[in-house]
């Protein structure tokens, strides 16, 4: 699941401005021309015995270094650590109000490492960050902003440089994806958008956030937040294996027959679509329920854009209930993209 295009390192000492969405399931960060993605999951690092090369190979810039010790984060923290060592931002077993920050803030660190790929000698880079919080959570923005501002060392195994943060700028999550319609990539206002009221559908791994815009103006009353997203369908479709199987499939495994409908048992085609529309009921129906409390029948809302990695999954019930909804395109990256946008359209006005 993790991406990465590779390109020639910054210069050292240049300015790059950063889209980045720290979602619960998946980090999510943009800059001109990289886009970098990756689990929001890591563990204490472990002695590895074998194949370290090849490791390293298959999941550049997974291996980072801090003040805590090191760390084996993402793809990699999923490949070789067992569950019970695995730490997230959200779940049974995290504590996000006491960790929440710093654990933002090593994935920020792997984030800059990713993309500033190639960097070595302690070159230092500034960067603009914008990023942001679950609405419910905006009351900790200032203490995120504290926490990423300022020098940082990033010590990966793709990269070793000084991170200089010059500027950051925290918003409720929701609007990265009404400024990645209502700005240009530029930064410049989008003449296109001519909607009063915009209202947003964010479709997450573990929440489902609705917030209204009423021309610029964010609607309190009329946005909120629902404990439920693709990992409600993630659980069932792993059930249902582990009932057929008798045996825990890795997470790949869920999240391709989630997507495709399709489980290869010893090689050979099994169709899964039905187990799939019946694990998803629970999404679908949170969703339009959280609607419907919030807007009603929508006839005041002139337009949603549904986005979030599980946009795709629930867009068939959300358009028959609410015709004015239009799917983002690349779904999951709306929110980090619109960052970047407002990033660029505060650049602009200075
Ligand atoms: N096309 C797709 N079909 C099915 N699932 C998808 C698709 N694209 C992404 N996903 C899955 O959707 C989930 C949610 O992705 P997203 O990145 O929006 O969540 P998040 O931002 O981490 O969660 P939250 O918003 O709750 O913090 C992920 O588990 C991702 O793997
Ligand atoms: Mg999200």
């Amino acid at each position: 699941m993790s991406k990465q295009n590779s390109k020639k390192p910054a210069l050292p000492g240049s300015t790059v401005t950063m889209g980045l969405d720290i979602g619960y399931g998946v980090v999510k960060a943009v800059t001109a021309d990289q886009v970098v993605m990756f689990p929001s999951v890591m563990g204490h690092a472990r002695e590895i015995k074998f194949q370290q090369e090849e490791m390293a190979r298959r999941h550049p810039g997974d291996q980072m270094t801090d003040e805590d010790g090191d760390w084996f984060v993402g793809d990699l923290a999923l490949a070789q650590l067992p569950p019970g060592e695995l730490l997230r931002l959200r779940g049974r077993t995290a504590n996000e109000s006491t960790m929440g920050n710093a654990f933002r803030l090593r994935l920020a660190k792997v984030a800059i490492g990713k993309v500033m790929q190639g960097m070595w000698n302690r070159d230092i880079v500034h960067i603009r960050i914008a990023t942001g919080l679950p609405t419910d959570h905006m009351r900790d923005a200032a203490q995120l902003k504290a926490s990423l501002i300022g020098q940082h060392l990033i010590k990966t195994d793709t990269a070793e440089l000084i991170a200089n943060v010059s500027e950051v700028m925290v918003m409720p999550q929701p609007y990265g994806t009404i400024y990645a319609n209502t700005l240009m990539e530029s930064g410049e206002i989008n003449r296109q958008h001519t909607y009063r009221r915009t209202g947003v559908c964010d479709v997450g791994t573990y929440t489902v956030d609705l917030a209204l815009d009423d021309e610029g103006e964010f609607v309190d009353a009329e946005s909120g937040s629902v404990e439920s997203g693709v990992y409600t369908a993630q659980e069932r479709i792993s059930a249902a294996l582990e009932r057929d199987y008798r045996e825990k499939m890795p997470f790949k495994i869920v999240e391709e027959v989630l997507r495709t409908g399709i489980f290869h048992a010893n090689g050979q085609p099994v169709d899964y679509r039905e187990i799939v529309e019946e694990a998803l009921a629970p999404l679908r129906s949170a969703t339009l329920n959280l609607m419907s409390e919030k807007w009603q029948r929508g006839t005041t809302v002139d337009v949603v854009y549904l986005s979030g990695g599980g946009a795709e999954l629930v867009v068939k019930d959300v358009r028959e209930a609410y015709p004015q909804t239009a799917l983002v395109q690349d779904a999951q990256l709306a929110n980090a993209r619109g960052y970047l946008n407002y990033a660029r359209f505060i650049a602009r006005q200075s």
